[in-house]
This record gives C-alpha cells, sequence and structure tokens, in this order.
C-alpha cells in the first residue's frame, strides 16, 4: 500500500491505496465521485477524463498514486456555488448530449481545450475530441456547444433553436438508465450536470451512478465500438 495525498475537486484526501490501482477507481470507489465514468477502460473512448492539474487526463490510464501531489478536476467540480460552468450551460442549450454517457468526458476534454485554445476553429474542437466517443454520435451538436462556450456563437440564438419539448421528449422515450427502468423527460439539466447536487433526477444518476452497472463490460463498453462509426 502506498500512501497518498490528491486535491479532488477542491477536496483534499489522503488514503493509502494499492499501487495498482486505477485512477478512475479511486474516484469513484473510494470517494464516491461517480460522475466519471467508465466506457472502456482500456483508454480509447474517453469516457473516464479528468482533468490533473488543469490537463485532460484518461483516468482508466493512469495509477492513482501517479495523481499524488496532483490536483484532479472531475466534471462534479465543474460547478461553482451552484453555478454550473459555461461548458454545462452550453451542451444543455445545444443539447449536445442523448444518453450522455459520453457527456462528463466530453465537457472535461471541452474544458482542457477551451484553456489552451480560448477561441478553437471547428476543426481544433474535432481534433480536440477526437479521443473522446460519442456511441450516440451526436457529435455536431457537442461541436456547436464547444463554440458557444468559447463565445463563438450568440446563447440566446443556440437556445432558440433548441427545441425543449422535443428534446426532452426524446430523452423520455429512449432513456432507459443503466437498471433498465424508463427514464422520464426533464432530467436533460442533470444529465449535463454530471453529478453532485444535480443528480437528483432519473438521467443523471444513469450518467453519474449509471457506471457502476454499466463498468466495464455494459453499454459503456459499446463506446469504444462505436465511436470511431
Ligand atoms: S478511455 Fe477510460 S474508460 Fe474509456
Ligand atoms: S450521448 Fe454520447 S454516448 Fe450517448
Amino acid at each position: 500500500m502506498r500512501r497518498i495525498q490528491v486535491k479532488v475537486d477542491g477536496a483534499t484526501h489522503e488514503h493509502e491505496v494499492e499501487p495498482r490501482l486505477l485512477l478512475v477507481h479511486y474516484l469513484r470507489e473510494v470517494l464516491n465521485l461517480t460522475g466519471t465514468v467508465i466506457g472502456c477502460n482500456t483508454s480509447n473512448c474517453g469516457a473516464c477524463t479528468v482533468l490533473m492539474d488543469g490537463k485532460s487526463v484518461k483516468s482508466c490510464t493512469m495509477f492513482t498514486v501517479q495523481a499524488d501531489g496532483r490536483e484532479i478536476t472531475t466534471v462534479e467540480g465543474l460547478a461553482e456555488n451552484g453555478e454550473w460552468h459555461p461548458i454545462q450551460t452550453a451542451f444543455h442549450e445545444n443539447h449536445a448530449l442523448q444518453c450522455g454517457y459520453c457527456t462528463p468526458g466530453m465537457m472535461i476534454a471541452s474544458v482542457s481545450l477551451l484553456e489552451e485554445h480560448p477561441d478553437p476553429s471547428e476543426e481544433e474542437i474535432r481534433e480536440a475530441l477526437e479521443g473522446n466517443y460519442c456511441r450516440c454520435t451526436g457529435y455536431e451538436n457537442i461541436i456547436k456547444a464547444v463554440q458557444q462556450a468559447a463565445g463563438q456563437t450568440d446563447q440566446s440564438v443556440a437556445a432558440s433553436q433548441s427545441d425543449p419539448p422535443a428534446a426532452e421528449g426524446a430523452v423520455a422515450q429512449s432513456g432507459r438508465g443503466a437498471d433498465g427502468e424508463e427514464r422520464q423527460g426533464s432530467d436533460l439539466g442533470s444529465a449535463v450536470a454530471g453529478g453532485g447536487e444535480r443528480q437528483r433526477s432519473s438521467l443523471g444518476s444513469a450518467v453519474a451512478g449509471g457506471g457502476r452497472q454499466m463498468a466495464p463490460g455494459g453499454p459503456g463498453a459499446g463506446v469504444a465500438g462505436m465511436g470511431r462509426s
């Protein structure tokens, strides 16, 4: 066992961990931060992406001991004082998610991109997110969301172009959680939030907590196989 100290979403933690413990398992199973999900466990899908000292890393690819002394930000640490991070608002307003499973990793990778390139071209956005797969193939709206978060599009235009009733209906119709229960609409915002206080509703729980049931051989495992199609 090795003793580590790591700051996660603003809180400092100290634990004895096995050297082989992956960071994603530490986050989910030791800290109970289930907003970070597991899609493949083989560094392919990006679902487990977190920030380490401000840079995006795939937490299934790192051992926890490698995070010793570092600062980690998960999707659950994006919102501040009850206010969504601009990338969360942009994903919500552009309906940049369907099942929401890739969303935590997509948003974290987007935050990392915008930190490095505050005004990226569409090509740069696509390139930055190519390590994150969306098995629902909702890439177009994800690009739009990143562009909005970068201030490249008018928020009010993006909001008016989205169609909340239809979007929520789509979620309700296809929104089965990891436990197979039918999910009802109005949960889009919770799915975007991906964790923390916003896990109150059904789809949010599917995103944030569903990984327990999904990982690693469940539906999330399909991300790696579907992502390039
Ligand atoms: S890349 Fe880490 S779970 Fe897929
Ligand atoms: S919304 Fe991306 S995997 Fe479903």
